[in-house]
């Protein structure tokens, strides 16, 4: 029974989470001693993250800045120079959400590295460097614990899933390889954590600085847009550029990484939860 009322608990969290803009955790989980359970493995809620990375990274590569191009938007790697009247490239959008990440308060770490980057400080180094290797050999996460930094790290492999990541490397002038090919693991997304276990609450506080960063970068965006001087403005609302020129505002964005993640976000929540010895919650 009390095992039940503990699942119900999760459930209305998530389904607060999944529904409410804001995000955040209900006061009626919070003010329970269950939320404070050290109940997930630092593994699972860094696989579910960058999961959800994922869908962002791809969402916003295919939706906002292919089918934007198409429409006549422009992104550059200088998109906040104010001479440049366009919007970030999916690198900078992940540096971006990174840096939003960074300033919270939750001690989550996210960085995009590679062995042959086109920007130096992008470049993988030591223990990571050398799992790297690994990954490139068989695509498959990486978990460990980096005992220079004391964080919990998880690499995932970064691939050259469309033809406009390897022209874009192969031609930058600053890129020490110039010979990416289609399939390539380019690099790696590190993700980073000060414990081993994280409570209910704390999974909840990492998903909603992911998203709250997603938000900030998207709306540096839309602000950057509303200050073009000579660049002909697209029109924010609830469509997309694959119907014209438009852009979703932020809120229709992130609805849509939300939907296109939840159910994994909420198998995880549902399936992963247990007791530091191992067992399943059952209070
Ligand atoms: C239009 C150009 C362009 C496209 C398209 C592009 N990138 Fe990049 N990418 C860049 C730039 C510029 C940087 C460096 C950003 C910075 O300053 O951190 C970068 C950074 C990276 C990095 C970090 C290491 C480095 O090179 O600095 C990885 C890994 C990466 N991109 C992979 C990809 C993948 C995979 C795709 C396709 C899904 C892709 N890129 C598409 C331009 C591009």
């Amino acid at each position: 029974m009390k095992r039940i009322l503990y699942k119900i608990g999760i459930i209305t969290g998530t389904i607060f989470m999944f529904t409410s803009c804001g995000g955040g955790v209900p006061e009626e989980t919070t003010t329970e001693t269950l939320a404070n359970d050290k109940v997930f493995d630092v593994a699972d809620v860094l696989a579910m993250i960058a999961e959800e990375n994922d869908v962002t990274r791809t969402l916003y590569t295919k939706a906002i800045v292919g089918a934007g191009k198409k429409q006549g938007l422009k992104f550059d790697e200088d998109w906040q120079k104010d001479d440049v009247e366009a919007g970030p490239l999916p690198a900078l959008f992940l540096r971006g959400i990174s840096s939003d990440i960074q300033k919270s308060e939750v001690p989550l770490g996210l960085y995009l590295g590679s062995d042959f980057p086109i920007n130096a400080s992008n470049k993988l180094e030591g223990k990571q460097a050398a799992l790297f290797d690994k990954i490139k050999k068989d695509q498959k996460p990486q978990h460990f614990f980096d005992e220079d930094q004391q964080l919990y790290t998880a690499m995932f492999a970064d691939i050259a899933g469309a033809a406009p990541c390897v022209n874009c490397h192969n031609d930058h002038e600053q890129s020490p390889k110039k010979d990416w090919k289609l399939g390539d693991v380019m690099g790696a997304t590190t993700w980073q954590y000060p414990s081993d276990k994280l409570s209910y609450e704390e999974t909840m506080d990492v998903i909603k600085a992911y998203r709250d960063g997603t938000k900030a970068v998207y709306n540096a965006y839309l602000s950057e847009i509303e200050a073009f001087k000579t660049s002909e403005k697209p029109t924010i609302g609830e469509k997309w550029p694959s119907s014209g020129f438009h852009l979703p505002t932020a809120e229709v964005f992130i609805d849509s990484v939300r939907l296109l993640t939840s159910y994994h976000t909420m198998e995880m929540l549902l399936t992963k939860a247990k007791k530091s010895s191992g067992e399943v919650a059952t209070r």
